[in-house]
């Protein structure tokens, strides 16, 4: 695992957009495991400026985002879709985009197909993660074990207050997600964790220092063979 620490948020979102770029360049049919939430807006914003400056084409590129919320409607300002719309994919040119489907009639039917169609796509060559404080990596919650496959989590009562912010009301943050599992997010080839602000720094402690362990699921990423953090300062604060 390589860690990099930089001055603040906004230079950790840039380095962030050097590694997926340079994923780009490398491999122009890549693809790419995309994250929601705030860590990865500065991200996106600088792959939207590279492409709209025409240095990066993602029109062979494929995309996979890690989770949803169940029983939000897709054009819901919250969704994970309308997120992932607005925050990058109206702003570039992806051949395809996938995010789950927190609608489907048969839940569990979803998660075997999204899993499937990561692997006929060839699998994730690069997976964009950030954190929760509770060490969640997609919404694979603190637990006695990791789940490999795509799963329906229950969404702990941390994970609904950090998301609360983007809801009305308490009331209005769904209670389940669809996420990647722990698995789907070890087979990528390559994993780049980033982590902005103290309240992170518990969590990025935990995953470097503390045993491999199902209560802290990015603790897993360890075992993994490429992985690179990127953070700030604050959430570097305890390492
Ligand atoms: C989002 C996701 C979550 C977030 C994590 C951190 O797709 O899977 O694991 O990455 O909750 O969220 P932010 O970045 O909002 O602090």
């Amino acid at each position: 695992m390589q860690i990099h620490v930089y001055e603040n948020a906004q230079q950790v979102g840039q380095a962030a957009a050097m590694l997926f770029a340079a994923q780009v360049i490398r491999k122009p049919d890549s693809v790419l495991g995309l994250a929601t939430g705030s860590s990865p807006i500065g991200c996106y914003q600088q792959l939207i400026s590279w492409h709209q400056d025409g240095a990066l084409d993602f029109s062979q590129c494929v995309s996979y985002n890690l989770d949803e919320y169940v029983g939000l409607p897709e054009e819901h300002e919250c969704s994970y879709h309308a997120f992932m719309q607005e925050q990058l994919f109206n702003g570039i040119n992806m051949k395809e985009t996938h995010v789950p489907n927190g609608n489907a009639a048969d839940l569990q039917a979803e998660c075997l197909r999204y899993d499937a169609a990561i692997q006929a796509a060839g699998g994730i060559d690069m997976q964009l993660l950030g954190i929760g404080r509770n060490g969640h990596i997609g919404f694979n919650e603190p637990s006695d074990h990791f789940v490999y496959g795509t799963q329906i989590v229950e969404l702990t009562e941390s994970t609904i207050q950090a998301n609360r912010r983007f809801f009305e009301s308490e009331n209005d943050v769904p209670r389940k997600a669809i996420s990647l599992g722990i698995g789907g997010i070890m087979n990528a080839k390559e994993v780049v964790l980033i982590a902005m602000g103290a309240d992170k720094a518990q969590a990025i402690h935990d995953t470097v220092y503390g045993d491999v362990n199902p209560q802290v699921q990015a603790s897993i990423l360890r075992t993994h063979p490429h992985v690179t953090m990127l953070l700030d300062k604050a959430a570097a604060s305890l390492l």
